[in-house]
């Protein structure tokens, strides 16, 4: 059994997440950037937020609210971002259970849709996530938008 908290609340996972977050998506093993985003999301007023997911006091993923994901699509807000789930604990509805938790706190806060950029296929679309557009990122690759209403 995991629960997910707001990041606020776990202060002391965030070298260990900025690392994952490096690891993934980083040009090296530098991890400022990616503690900078998260010592920046802590406010539960405002975004970005950031949530973790712990299995006891243990993390094991985690999920952004953010003001902007791809910056060539600055029309585009909120997105959910930094999608992580630890290898060791992939495969068992974990990834799912956070973006759900990010959906209905999105929702709760008053918006009505929410966007992700992405290369994976068919991950998003399995809970409904539209597909809307290809999108540039700043290495000059195109990735796919996908859109998904919070409203009936
Ligand atoms: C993508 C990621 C968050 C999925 O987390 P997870 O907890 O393993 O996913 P879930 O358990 O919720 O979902 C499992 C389902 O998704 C599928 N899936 C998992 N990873 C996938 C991937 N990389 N591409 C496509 N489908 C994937 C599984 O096949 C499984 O399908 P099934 O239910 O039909 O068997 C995790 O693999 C991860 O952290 N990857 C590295 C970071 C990343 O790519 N993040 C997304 C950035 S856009």
């Amino acid at each position: 059994m995991f629960k997910i908290e707001h990041l606020s609340n776990h202060k002391e996972h965030i070298e260990t997440i900025s690392k994952w977050m490096a690891k993934e998506w980083g040009a090296s093993d530098d991890i400022r950037f990616f503690k900078s985003i998260l010592n920046h999301s802590l406010s539960k007023t405002n975004l970005p937020q950031t949530f973790v997911a712990l299995d006891g006091e243990k993390p094991i993923g985690t999920i952004g609210l953010w003001r902007c994901d791809m910056v060539s699509r600055q029309d585009l807000f909120p997105w959910l971002s930094a999608l992580y789930v630890i290898p060791a604990y992939r495969n068992k509805g974990i990834g799912k259970q956070l973006q759900s938790h990010l959906l209905s706190y999105a929702k709760s806060i008053g918006y009505e849709d929410i966007y992700l950029y992405t290369d994976l296929e068919n991950y998003y679309e399995q809970i409904g996530w539209e597909f809307v557009d290809t999108g540039i990122t700043y290495s000059g690759e195109y990735d796919k938008i996908y859109k998904k209403s919070l409203v009936e």
